[in-house]
């Protein structure tokens, strides 16, 4: 979900007015199945051996994209489905088909897509908006995990839940779309480690540190770097990263500050993800990565996965909302060539961004921007790592750190409240310090009970 940026600002996306919804049902063969049998072996894939192959002339190039992607699945780093379903039917699948045309709604998803555009894995996003934060933010979250979980299941026959490196590539096997969990803001665990950890005991693979709000630990990219509430991280914000590391889920550090990305990457044992970001050196909007930072990835091993929003890729004067697949290459290209093909990724946004780019108006479209990087001689192996083997590769990598930590004590200290700060002067919220272990017989507590206004 993108409502940020210092120079692009998208409305909240609206999901469509309520037209009469198409029911076209599409049966999917087995051919995807098939395909991928030739890769049915633990991770890493199979990998095309003659990787260096050019472009056959003669050969189509759109039917060598989609080769590829039926050997290697493209994981998607970020889809806010979950988000517009909650707008559009507020959470209610019995109202929805999934498996119909959902574009008349304005939703850029739907299984029909999905499958045209063959995706192989998903993370879904499980964003709750920053005005959530210090009130109902845990609640919602929980809501649109819910979500995912009864969506995956209902539609067993696409999607497959799955947690782990591993999964993704036993779903793809399988023929289906391996469904992962991506927690979009840290206000989503309410400044507490426990939340942190009951979220991934629920699923949760990813979580953005800030989404277009600080956390009490952290500064978010909106912020401009000479006014940092935090310098970056806090203290309890880096050792939040070092409990995401010991318990491998990963760190996403698209929507922070430059200097919150980097104090990330100072603490993370772990490499680290961009969920939907572009490159900074060819649109120079605060959700993107500068040069300074990719090149941090090469020691890191993280990767910067591409977003769509044509904001952050165009930004040229008046071309904002324009831009085209051969741009969108561009940054690809662009953070190759500064951390290496080992740190590309594609985190679209889909479902959670109001335009897209020219020839990826939707799910179905991936296989052209693929295309483009075949039309662009990139070898089959590249190719491969853009659209899901450095994702899985990192995956791998934040669990193998948090098997190295399994000795690694939980960290449980509470974040120092700040009185003078109205987010903690919320009568909504329990004052603990002031008295909760004596609750509900103290003074303090029968007065806060008498005057509150959450009842
Ligand atoms: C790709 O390689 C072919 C064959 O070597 C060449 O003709 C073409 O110009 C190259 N395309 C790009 C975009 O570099
Ligand atoms: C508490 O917050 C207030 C208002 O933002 C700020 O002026 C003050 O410096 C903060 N105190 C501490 C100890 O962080």
């Amino acid at each position: 979900m993108d409502g940020d940026g210092s120079i692009s600002q998208e409305p909240l996306i609206s999901y469509g007015s309520k037209r009469t919804r198409k029911i076209i049902v599409v049966a999917f063969g087995v051919g995807i199945a098939a395909a991928v049998i030739a890769i049915a072996i633990a991770v890493p894939l199979a990998s095309n051996s003659g990787s260096d192959d050019k472009t056959d002339t003669g050969t189509d190039t759109l039917e060598h994209a989609k080769d590829i992607m039926r050997r290697v699945p493209l994981v998607d780093g970020h889809n806010d489905l979950p988000l517009a379903i909650r707008y559009e039917w507020k959470n209610q699948l019995a109202n929805v088909d999934l498996n119909s045309d959902l574009s008349s709604y304005g939703l850029h998803t739907d299984i029909p897509r999905l499958r045209e555009g063959l995706v192989g894995g998903q993370f879904w996003s499980v964003y709750v908006p920053c005005d959530s934060q210090y009130n109902d933010a845990v609640r919602q979250t929980l809501d649109q995990i819910d979500l995912v979980k009864r969506y995956v299941k209902q539609y067993s026959d696409t999607f497959a839940y799955v947690t782990t490196a591993q999964g993704i590539v036993d779903a793809f096997v399988a023929g289906k779309i391996g469904s992962l969990i991506g927690m979009e803001g840290g206000h989503s665990v309410d400044s507490t480690y426990s939340n942190l950890r009951m979220m991934y005991d629920v699923g949760a693979r990813y979580m953005t540190l800030t989404h277009s709000c600080n956390t009490p630990w952290a500064d978010n990219s909106g912020r401009s770097e000479d006014d940092l509430e935090f310098g970056g991280l806090s203290d309890w914000g880096k050792d939040l990263i070092r409990e995401m590391n010991r318990l491998g889920m990963l760190v996403d550090l698209s929507h922070v500050s430059v200097s919150t990305m980097n104090d990330a990457l100072d603490v993370s044992q772990s490499p680290v993800i961009f969920s939907h970001s572009a490159a900074r050196t060819l649109c120079d909007n605060t959700r993107n990565v500068p040069d300074e930072v990719l090149e941090r990835l090469v020691e890191n091993g993280g990767i910067v996965m591409m977003v769509f929003y044509p904001g952050f890729i165009n930004c040229e004067p008046n071309k904002q909302e324009v831009c085209d697949i051969p741009q969108v290459a561009d940054h690809i290209e662009h953070i190759a060539s500064v951390c290496g093909y080992g740190c590309v990724g594609i985190g679209s946004d889909y479902d959670g961004i109001s335009v897209t780019p020219v020839g990826l108006e939707d799910v179905s479209k991936y296989p052209y921007l693929i295309e483009e990087m075949v039309i662009r001689n990139w070898t089959d192996e590249n190719i491969e790592k853009l659209i899901g083997r450095n994702l899985i590769r990192v995956m791998q990598e934040v669990e193998r750190v948090r098997d190295t930590m399994s000795d690694t004590f939980p960290y449980e200290e509470w974040i120092e409240r700040n009185d003078s700060k109205a987010e903690f002067n919320n009568e909504c919220r329990t004052h603990e310090e002031d008295g909760w272990a004596s609750y509900p017989s103290s003074q303090k507590a029968s007065e806060h009970l008498a005057t509150t206004q959450c009842d």
